[in-house]
């Protein structure tokens, strides 16, 4: 008596390959081998072959199950099951069915492994190759290549070598090796379940024998929580938040923060379906629901994580991005972005690269056509919760929807942006605001003019120190209170403890913007001289001033600024000295509406002096008298 061996967990496997290459055959094959198929369907199938005349091809199990899909309405009828020896394998998507691409970049379809499915004779062509570049980007590492068609090629260990170093080269160039890769024929069942007569030189696994090696995925319930909200219902007094968890888990007592509205709540129950007992803990993969201690504001698109560990809050980002528009999309577009349960527009505020994936060479543009992956830099108008793909893959990745059509999707990433959570939170609680006795209008009347910030921003080297300074002699000798604070300066005292990494230049500029607004509050004239290169730290430096904050963009392009080079700081990024070089190796964003814009490179100091001067006495003096009356 032979004993069962210990059953596996089941395996989600996706099956990828160029159309004709021989996918549909080798799932008929897989099925028939595995004794999967229901009673009669081979019968059935060999009788309606006999009578068109043709031969049975296992193709045709495929598309019996595709026509019965078409009619049906349930997800479930997409997956397709076998047995191997040791586990239950389902296929969670086949060829031929439409949404297969759009599946698998919305996550709709987690796949723990994947078949490439490669002809003995043509080799790889377009499809495999663009097919094997999303499995990357997907993060899908356990990849078995079948050479499928070998009978064709005479079972030839030649023609196999060629394949598979053809195979082997393209995918160390994505950064992909191989879990396996199999000489198969689909049609004969050679290498499928059975190892066959005709690939004796093989020595490596069967294709099912492949599949019990690979490892099930393990559900991410070491990860931090993440919970995002599917919908709050309300019955009687009680107001129910659902959901399913997608990694980590909660518990009866937990403080749940919920992004990006950034509040907190106190788990009081969960309420897990079909279960009568008390749940006192949830983890990933279940759907519940909640109920909180306190009553806060949750909506669907929320995402509940614990306090430490949150998801990052921004309102840009970095995207690996695959596009499937009819149309293709440009720079500037606007679009949807549906992230878990949120929805928000998008636009594009940068393309970067877009990758060709037959010969992995890149090149910039303007728009991304039909099945291009590109990178590129997404805008959102508020804050957005999300997570970096490659540490939390469920809550990084994202699709793009026009009307109801998917027409892209991709993985995020945060190089060169910063965590905008960071500066919103107060540490400190139990604070109390104390008013001053003294008015603005006192002040405006003692000064002769308003408080306000005039918020410089350039590349370094456009001129924002030199303008700063002339522009604060010129207001002084004018009779105004003014300041400048210059970014060498503040970072040798105030700033001394931040580099250049994005978060740091995002704390430099949070508390040069609160500084400044405290300067103009105190009535003084406070120019700030920084290069501030992010469009959403200089809008919160506006919102800490909002009456009286003008920005003023000091344009020069980078080939000028790098032309002038007055610290020969320039030349040092160029040589790899300095790290993270606005213009260089870091990004800088142009304000698109700033308050008044000075070209460096075609007007002399003195022109500028003048414009920013005449920009200032317009906006601060001129509006004294009515103020101060
Ligand atoms: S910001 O990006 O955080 O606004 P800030 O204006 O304070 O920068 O400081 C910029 C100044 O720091 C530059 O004028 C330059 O003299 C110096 N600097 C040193 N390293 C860098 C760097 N990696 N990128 C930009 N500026 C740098």
């Amino acid at each position: 008596m032979t004993t069962q061996p210990e059953r596996q967990a089941q395996l989600r496997l996706v099956v990828v390959g160029h159309v004709d290459h021989g996918k549909s055959t080798l799932i008929g094959r897989i099925l028939h081998d595995t004794n999967s198929l229901p009673d009669g369907k081979v019968e059935e199938l060999k009788r309606i072959s006999e009578k068109r005349g043709m031969p049975l091809e296992w193709s045709f199990v495929l598309d019996s199950f595709q026509a019965e899909r078409d009619q049906a309405i349930t997800i479930d009828t997409t997956q397709i099951w076998f047995r191997t020896a040791t586990r239950d394998v389902v296929i969670i998507d086949a060829p031929g069915h439409r949404e297969f691409l759009k599946n698998m970049i919305s996550g709709a379809a987690q796949a723990d492994a994947a078949i490439l499915v490669v002809d003995a004779e043509e080799g790889i062509r377009e499809q495999t190759r663009r097919h094997a570049y999303l499995l990357n980007i997907l993060g899908l590492k356990q990849i078995a290549v079948v050479v499928n068609k070998m009978d064709l090629v005479g079972y030839d260990p030649a023609r196999f070598q060629i394949v598979s170093d053809e195979i082997i080269r393209y995918l160390a160039d994505i950064g992909v090796s191989p879990a396996a890769i199999i000489p198969v024929s689909a049609r004969h069942g050679d290498m499928i379940a059975e190892r066959g007569e005709n690939l004796g030189w093989y020595q490596g696994p069967s294709l099912l024998g492949k599949l019990d090696d690979f490892d099930r995925a393990p559900a991410p319930i070491d990860q931090p929580l993440r919970f995002p909200i599917q919908d709050v219902y309300k019955f009687d007094e009680r107001r129910i938040i659902v959901g399913r968890i997608e990694t980590g888990a909660l518990s009866v007592g937990d403080q749940l923060l919920f992004s990006p509205h950034n509040l907190l709540g106190t788990v009081k129950t969960i309420e897990a379906w079909n279960n009568p007992a008390p749940v006192l803990t949830a983890t990933a993969g279940q759907s519940i629901g909640i109920t909180l201690e306190q009553q806060i504001f949750v909506e669907r698109g929320d995402i509940a994580s614990h306090d430490e560990n949150a998801p990052i809050l921004t309102n840009i980002f970095r995207a690996r991005l695959f596009w499937l528009g009819q149309q293709p999309l440009k720079l500037g577009q606007s679009l949807k972005l549906k992230l878990g349960h949120t929805e928000t527009p998008v636009s594009v505020q940068a393309i970067e690269k877009i990758i060709n994936t037959q010969d992995l060479s890149n090149e910039t543009g303007h728009e991304i056509v039909r099945n291009d992956v590109a990178e590129v830099v997404f805008r959102t108008r508020g804050l957005l919760a999300l997570d970096e793909y490659r540490q939390i893959a469920r809550t990084g990745q994202f699709v793009l929807v026009d009307g109801f059509e998917t027409v892209g999707g991709g993985t995020i990433s945060m190089e060169d942006f910063a965590d905008q959570r960071a500066s919103l939170k107060s540490k400190s609680s139990n604070l109390h605001g104390v008013d001053h006795l003294l008015t603005p209008v006192l002040r405006t009347q003692r000064n002769g003019h308003r408080g306000g910030v005039i918020w410089f921003t350039g590349l370094s080297g456009s001129g924002k120190s030199t303008l700063a300074m002339r522009v604060e002699q010129r207001l002084f000798h004018k009779g105004f209170q003014v300041f400048v604070l210059d970014g060498d300066n503040v970072r040798s005292g105030l700033n001394s403890d931040l580099g250049f990494a994005p978060e740091e230049r995002t704390e430099n500029i949070r508390r040069v913007g609160e500084v400044a607004a405290l300067f103009a509050q105190a009535g003084t004239v406070c120019i700030t001289a920084f290069i501030s290169p992010y469009q959403s730290d200089r809008d919160r430096a506006r919102r800490a001033a909002p009456d009286c904050f003008y920005e003023i963009y000091i344009k020069a392009d980078l080939a000028v600024c790098e032309g002038r080079d007055p610290k020969g700081l320039y030349r040092k990024a160029r040589s790899g000295e300095i790290k993270d070089f606005t213009g260089v190796s870091a990004p800088y964003e142009a304000p698109e509406t700033a308050d008044l814009v000075v070209d460096t490179s075609s007007h002399t100091i003195d022109q500028c002096v003048e414009m920013i001067v005449g920009a200032i006495e317009q906006q601060l003096a001129a509006t004294l008298i009515a103020e101060a009356s």
